[in-house]
């Protein structure tokens, strides 16, 4: 199949732009370069550097690369930005669905594969969480990718399109250094930079009702991410599908204990400080795999340390060549 990866100049959608080339697709990448980098794709990758929210530079794209299928990735993705900044994320993240969807009617694309997340889970969910779980997010993050599973279900209706969501638990690593996370929202990088500057990473919170008081999370490779958009693409070359499913390994690891692991990886024996539990965060979000591995057989590989040790060697090889 010939794929559009949107966002695919990004850490997660390089990865995904990998695995399908790796899987024999024809891959080409619409970014708009605000956070992606052209370090991460092969030269030879047909790339149309543009706006999502450009309709007729999108359907452009489309019809010139001549699409069987869209991978959606580009979106914002910062949960305190999202609460601080609603209007942007609903413009990036819901207009700019709109847009790709648009394009895609116009062009005549007739499958896509969208990049979701467990944010839109929240509170209400018990974990592990499946794809049946209650969804009421918890930040503007979590609800533009839920308004967007919704734009997705109704536009595939009527116009019969092929789609499926993608629910990205917290993804880590690398698969090479140049195609690493360089963004620090989350915890892993985060850590990196405090130990890297020596300063005491933060903990927020311990007082949580779980096994050591601090949150737990279902950290994924992007690897075994980017290997799940291949197997789904796979199945959706056939049929008209509509599909949702958890990408998670189904084990969660807290706060405390990803600390631990980095102090293995790193041979670093940081100490940490206990702060203020963050506003919006939920005690425990873990998946519930058993969705894609019964239909499609795929299955996480990798563990958490082999998450931290591939994200410690990129963020390492970063650092020492300046970039
Ligand atoms: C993880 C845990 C923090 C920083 C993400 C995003 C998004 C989504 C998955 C795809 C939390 C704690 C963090 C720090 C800490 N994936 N933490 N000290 O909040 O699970 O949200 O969910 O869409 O990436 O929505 O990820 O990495 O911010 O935090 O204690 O310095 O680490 O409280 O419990 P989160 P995160």
């Amino acid at each position: 199949m010939r794929v559009m990866v949107t966002g695919g100049a990004g850490y997660i959608g390089a990865h995904v732009v990998r695995a399908l080339r790796g899987d024999g697709q024809t891959v080409g990448v619409l970014d708009d370069f605000s956070t992606g980098s052209r370090a991460r794709l092969d030269p030879a990758t047909p790339v149309y550097a543009g706006s999502l929210l450009d309709t007729a530079f999108v359907e452009a794209a489309l019809r010139d690369f001549e699409a069987d299928a869209v991978v959606h990735i580009a979106a914002k993705k910062a949960v305190e930005e999202s609460v601080a900044d609603p209007l942007l994320y609903y413009r990036e993240n819901v207009t700019g669905m709109h847009s790709v969807l648009e394009s895609m009617v116009r062009a005549a694309t007739p499958r896509i594969l969208f990049s979701s997340s467990a944010a839109v889970y929240g509170p209400a969910a018990t974990s592990p969480v499946t794809e049946e779980s209650p969804t009421v997010p918890s930040s503007p993050y979590g609800w533009t990718k839920l308004m967007c599973e919704r734009m997705l279900c109704d536009v595939a209706a009527a116009h019969n399109l092929s789609w499926a969501a993608l629910r990205y638990f917290n993804v880590a690593g690398s698969a090479e250094p140049h195609l690493a996370d360089r963004g620090e929202t989350n915890l892993i990088p985060k850590v990196f930079r405090a130990i890297s500057t020596g300063v005491a990473p933060k903990v927020f919170g311990d007082t949580y009702p779980t096994r050591d008081g601090t949150c737990v999370r279902d950290y994924i490779h992007v690897c075994d991410v980017a290997d799940a958009h291949a197997a789904v693409l796979k199945q959706m070359g056939s049929d008209l599908s509509a599909s949702v499913y958890n990408i998670g390994t189904g084990t969660g690891t807290s706060v405390l204990e990803v600390m631990a692991a980095v102090r293995q990886v790193t041979g670093i024996d940081f100490h940490h400080d206990i702060c203020a539990a963050r506003p919006g965060d939920c005690a425990d979000v873990v998946a519930d795999p058993t969705k894609i591995r019964t239909r499609l057989g795929w299955r996480s590989r990798h563990d958490l340390k082999g998450a931290v040790e591939s994200a410690w060697q990129a963020w390492s090889a970063l650092s020492r060549s300046g970039s």
